[in-house]
């Protein structure tokens, strides 16, 4: 939707008024994301695709030492408490394989929702 704000002579109040009531219809349309979600899906990489790439290839090195140090092992069950979407808790999936068990968690119901599309793939 294309907002435009017109401003003239005497009914610009009206005007303001009206533009301001487009507008916050407008937001309230849009998916709204909790503050982790948007952060994760948005802020940090400000939108931008190749970015977020670049950060995800940043962070591998972090994530691998985290899953190192965890030694963890085939049959092992993980509990990641602040999962987000999914940076260690994946990892950690294919470290425990088929018989093991890694159990998402995160107070955000957007992020599990996208882990679990994720995991889908
Ligand atoms: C900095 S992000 C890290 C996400 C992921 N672990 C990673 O390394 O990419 C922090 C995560 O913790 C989650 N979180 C914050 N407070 C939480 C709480 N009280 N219980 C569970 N998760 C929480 C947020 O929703 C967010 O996904």
């Amino acid at each position: 939707m294309k907002l435009q704000l017109w401003i003239t002579g005497k009914n610009h109040y009206c005007q303001l008024r009206q533009w301001v009531a487009r507008w916050e219809e407008h937001v309230t349309a849009q998916p709204q994301h909790d503050q982790w979600a948007a952060w994760l899906f948005q802020r940090r990489h400000g939108g931008d695709p190749e970015l977020l790439r670049h950060h995800l290839e940043a962070l591998a090195p972090t994530r691998d030492q985290v899953i190192a140090n965890a030694a963890l092992a085939p049959g092992h069950t993980v509990l990641d408490v602040g999962c987000g979407d999914g940076l260690i808790a994946f990892a950690a999936a294919e470290a425990v394989g088929l018989t093991g068990k890694v159990i998402f968690s995160d107070v955000s119901s957007e992020l599990l929702e996208r882990c679990r599309k994720l995991a889908a793939i």
